[in-house]
């Protein structure tokens, strides 16, 4: 049974490996050797995801049983954010959970749009759960080049 709640500091070591082995395990299919490298060389430190978190609105943590299996950021004007799944629990329906949830708060604070810049991997993913494509960016990160979806999602009245 997954579990959503908001995230506390002690989260943050855990949310930082998962980001990690994620990006290593997950994307790496869809993108170079070269992208992988700039985008997670290393775990990023704590005070990296502390300063980041801060800077959301809110951060949602998903969970099995006590155990970290997914975390999203989530902004006030619907932008959502850093949004990872554990490399070994992909395609279980964690995602969508994540998301409900994030929609939640949106109907809650009387947001009527999501958004965010979605990666190779996330694209059909977040397609399945109601976004669509609406523009491309293409960007530098850390000396490697990166082409994202902007995707969009409408939310019910
Ligand atoms: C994107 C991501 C968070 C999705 O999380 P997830 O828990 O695997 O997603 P879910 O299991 O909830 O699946 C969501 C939908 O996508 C579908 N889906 C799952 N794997 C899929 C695949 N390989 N191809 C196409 N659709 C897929 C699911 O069937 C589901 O749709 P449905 O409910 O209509 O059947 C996850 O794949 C991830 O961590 N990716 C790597 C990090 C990343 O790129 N994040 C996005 C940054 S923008």
């Amino acid at each position: 049974m997954v579990a959503i709640r908001e995230y506390r500091d002690a989260d943050i070591p855990i949310c930082a490996r998962l980001y990690y082995d994620t990006v290593i395990n997950i994307n790496a299919r869809d993108y170079t050797p070269e992208q992988i490298k700039a985008w997670s060389p290393e775990v990023w430190p704590d005070s990296f995801w502390r300063e980041r978190f801060q800077r959301a609105h809110k951060v949602f943590i998903a969970e099995i049983e006590n155990n970290i299996v997914g975390f999203s950021e989530y902004h006030a004007d619907g932008h959502v954010d850093t949004f990872y799944v554990h490399h070994e629990h992909q395609g279980q329906g964690i995602g969508k959970r994540l998301m409900q949830r994030i929609e939640q708060e949106a109907a809650q604070t009387g947001v009527k749009k999501l958004y965010l810049e979605a990666s190779i991997t996330g694209r059909p993913r977040f397609a399945r759960m109601g976004f669509a494509i609406v523009g491309e960016e293409v960007k530098e990160y850390r000396g490697a080049i990166f082409c994202q979806a902007l995707m969009e999602k409408q939310l019910a009245p």
